[in-house]
């Protein structure tokens, strides 16, 4: 049986899930702490977790990893990415520091239709090749799961082609990897003047295409002014919701446009944004089982106001945290940077913040049951961090502490 002994952990810190699937509101900060500790490991999954001076007795075990006194935590789970796309938007960026805002460039024919110009260009060869560079990368800062989102295609074969490259970078890197189709992210060129003519290909074509092909788990929409509108949305998550897809809403982004309400009443996994959320529709999201979840690197990187995450968490709302890693408005692979701007710019917990990036993260993907926790039972998706306590690891920011990360219990980094 192939087993790993992880020992010699100076500080170990994972939420609890106790067989739930996520901790919401205040039971967020319940963060399980232990010292000295070691976490047994056998065919992927957790089978033991104790004292280091005990576990290393242990005669059976096939190899041995010394964490050297660093700290240990569960892999982060990035719920919310646009991982495959071509090209970069580093003119835009050039662009809003002199002034610009987001939706002002996108109606100059920037934004996300700049970026559909270049993904549609590139080959599944090069949308891999990139993929799986930025993978690499992701893994190195901790990030054992990821959720990609299509939706820089926008006709059904650049879709279909973002969802293959996809499968096959989930065949191939050792990071679980979660498909969503985003059709719905913006209204073609083609469509311009009939954008309901767009909607019935999402409906008619695209959806259907890619469930035959089962190349998403997710169906997601950008419900905001100039791109879906609820009415819209609704159709299109109907739809999906029919064709046995799971739904998410890039909801109240950039105005209040009813999305998050919507995602809830349509029972929603999560809805992600919430930039523009107000404190009854906080209450909306608290009172549902609809995750919240919180963008922060986008808020940071347009200047935009953050979600209301304190109020959630107080009303009782289930927070997860991601990076929403995509080329227009959040550039980053580090979840420690999520968990810096959750603690310096939302008022949550280093412990909550914990938690939102990890158990909580992984609910919002519907893995929590296997993921995001060092528990025993679960696959070992296990950080070793070159710091002494979990604190540090977005405390001392814009650094990278990850000195090991051990997937489905092998050392890959
Ligand atoms: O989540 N808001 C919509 N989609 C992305 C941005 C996409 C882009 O600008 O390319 C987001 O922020
Ligand atoms: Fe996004």
């Amino acid at each position: 049986m192939a087993s790993l002994l992880l020992y010699n952990i100076g500080s170990l810190a994972t939420p609890r899930s106790e067989n739930a699937s996520r901790l919401s509101g205040l039971a967020m900060g319940n963060i399980h702490t232990e010292q000295n500790a070691a976490i047994f490991i056998e065919n992927g999954v957790i089978t033991r977790i104790g004292a280091s001076s005990e576990l290393e007795k242990e005669a059976n075990v096939a190899e041995r990893f010394d964490a050297k006194g660093m700290a240990a935590l569960p892999g982060f789970v990035d719920s919310h990415t646009h991982t495959v796309f071509g090209g970069n938007r580093a003119n835009e960026f050039a662009m809003r520091s002199s002034g610009k805002t987001y939706q002002e460039i996108a109606a100059a024919g920037g934004g996300i239709l700049s970026t559909m110009n270049a993904t549609r260009k590139a080959s599944h060869e090069e949308l891999f090749h990139i993929g799986k560079k930025r993978l690499d990368a992701m893994l190195r800062h901790g990030t054992t799961t990821v959720e990609i989102k299509s939706g820089y295609g926008l006709d059904t074969a650049s879709e279909l082609k973002i969802l293959e490259v996809i499968q096959e970078l989930a065949r191939t890197h050792p990071m679980t990897i979660i498909p969503t189709f985003l059709g719905a992210h913006a209204f073609p060129p083609e469509y311009k003047n009939d954008r309901e003519a767009y909607i019935e290909l999402v409906c008619k074509e695209m959806l259907p295409a890619v469930k035959e092909r089962n190349l998403a788990t997710f169906c997601d929409i950008f419900c905001e002014e100039n791109y879906f509108s609820p009415e819209q949305s609704e159709r299109v998550l109907n739809t999906a919701r029919e064709l046995g897809f799971k739904l998410k809403l890039h909801a109240d982004q950039l105005s209040d446009s009813g999305a998050s309400a919507l995602g809830v009443r349509l029972g929603a996994v999560s809805v992600d944004h919430l930039e523009c959320t107000t404190a009854s529709g906080a209450q909306v999201i608290a009172a549902s089982e609809t995750i919240a979840t919180a963008l922060p690197g986008a808020s940071l990187f347009l200047n935009h106001p953050y979600p209301p995450v304190r109020a959630l968490i107080d009303a009782g709302a289930t927070v997860a945290l991601a990076t929403d890693f995509n080329p227009g408005s959040s550039v980053t692979f580090s979840m420690p940077m999520m968990m810096t701007l959750a603690a310096t710019q939302m008022r949550m917990t280093p412990e909550e913040a914990l938690t939102a990036s990890t158990l909580n993260g992984a609910s919002a993907l519907s893995l929590a049951h296997e993921r995001g926790s060092i528990e025993v039972g679960k696959r070992a998706d296990v950080l070793l961090a070159d710091v002494s306590h979990f604190y540090e690891i977005s405390y001392h920011f814009a650094m990278n502490h990850i000195a090991h990360v051990i997937k489905d219990g092998k050392v890959v980094v």
